[in-house]
């Protein structure tokens, strides 16, 4: 029996595949090749932007013919896309040879999914949990060579206006600091990782949740001590969270990589007041200073949203001038993708896809030059 994994979005929907190939091994299955040869295929979707679902829908759509040639074949859907109640049922009743359909919160229930549908128990479901506690019991199956990546918290509380990931992902949620130290002891002691990539959406306010709380910093230097030859990076950082402390730690700490992702998403104080992202151009670019300052040869990455509603030519001119400024090692930029639910998408004032794209690549054509002229690709 062969599973295969399909995994779209970020790093913690690579990781809850790890997870969930872990469950389906401890099932009996093996991982197979490619999906046609699998008894058991899983599509964990990513509902970040438009174009991610709508590669999801032509990928499960494609499988229609598959389940016809072989009808025992188990069809899973689950990740973020799925947590939406009406993207859950629109899939169910779309794909009626789709047999599993799960929200985020409902992997660690899984395998007894799987085993109602093969003994006919249930033919087809759709379970959407509203919330999960954090799962410290369930095996992963690691798959991405020598870094191993490590969950510190699920959720976010910051509701950005144009993200989705609060809804889907629910609130944040931090493990416990001692939980965290002995999976990494285990996992240097494997002797395969040389690097252990910290996971969360909001890593810096790590431990706030806990009682008593934990710092980020107290957590980076607590794995730090942890005796073994590896590397420790983390994602994502957000602007208003990171501290000093943690500037410092990521200074002093020869474990730490000299990296950091911190998404600026807009150079313009109108925008990212609307974004709800609770700090202004000036105040970003007062951390950069700082991490310059005290870790010189530290590479920053960061994220840019382009065509938010309302944004005018001369805002985006000021995300242009922010790029320019502090000339990134690298970012990414994405064009506004309204979501369901969302503060932004309820906004008036939404930017035609034209504008959005004309300005999504004059800012990766400005990032490509930058990068020429700094030698870093
Ligand atoms: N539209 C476009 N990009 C988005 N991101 C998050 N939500 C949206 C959206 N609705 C981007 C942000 C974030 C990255 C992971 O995805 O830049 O940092
Ligand atoms: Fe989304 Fe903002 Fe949370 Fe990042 S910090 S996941 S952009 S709400």
């Amino acid at each position: 029996m062969k599973y295969f994994i399909v995994t779209f979005g970020c790093q913690m929907n690579v990781h809850d595949s790890e997870k969930i190939a872990g469950i389906l091994e401890n099932l009996g299955y093996k991982c197979g090749q490619n999906r046609e040869e699998a008894d058991i295929i899983v599509f964990n979707t990513c509902a970040i932007r438009e174009g991610a679902e709508d590669r999801v829908f032509g990928n499960v759509g494609a499988l229609k013919k598959q389940k016809k040639i072989n009808p025992n074949l188990i069809i899973v859907v689950c990740g973020c896309m799925t947590q939406k109640a009406s993207t859950a049922q629109y899939m169910k009743e779309t794909f009626p040879f789709v047999d599993i359909v799960i929200g985020t919160h409902n992997v660690p229930n899984l395998a007894s999914y799987i085993m109602k549908v093969k003994a006919k128990q249930q033919k087809r479901m759709l379970e959407l949990w509203e919330e999960g506690e954090i799962d410290e019991s369930l095996p992963y199956s690691r798959s991405s060579g020598d870094n191993a990546w490590v969950n510190i918290m699920q959720g976010c509380n910051n509701f950005c206006t144009y993200c989705i990931v609060p809804y889907v992902r629910g609130r944040e949620k931090s493990r416990e600091k001692e939980n965290i130290l002995n999976e990494i002891k285990q996992l240097v002691l494997t002797g395969k990782y040389k690097k252990i990539t910290l996971l969360g959406q909001n890593v810096n306010s790590y431990g706030k949740d806990l009682s008593p709380s934990v710092s980020f910093a107290k957590l980076l230097k607590d794995i730090c001590a942890i005796e073994g030859d590896f590397t420790i990076s983390f994602m994502t950082s957000h602007p208003k969270d990171l501290t000093d402390e943690v500037i410092e730690t990521i200074a002093v700490e020869d474990k730490i990589e000299k990296y950091i992702h911190l998404p600026a998403q807009s150079g313009d104080n109108r925008i990212l007041h609307l974004m709800n992202r609770k700090y202004t151009r000036e105040t970003y670019l007062e951390i950069i200073r700082k991490i310059r300052e005290r870790v010189p040869n530290c590479r920053i990455t960061s994220d840019f949203i382009v065509g938010f509603p309302t944004e005018s030519e001369e805002e985006f001119l000021h995300t242009m001038s922010l790029v320019e400024e502090v000339r990134f090692d690298s970012i990414f930029a994405f064009m506004y993708s309204p979501r369901e639910n969302t503060v932004a998408a309820k906004m008036d004032g939404q930017i035609t896809e034209e504008v959005k794209n004309e300005r999504v690549n004059k800012l990766l054509a400005l990032n490509k030059k930058i990068q020429m002229e700094d030698g870093k690709k």
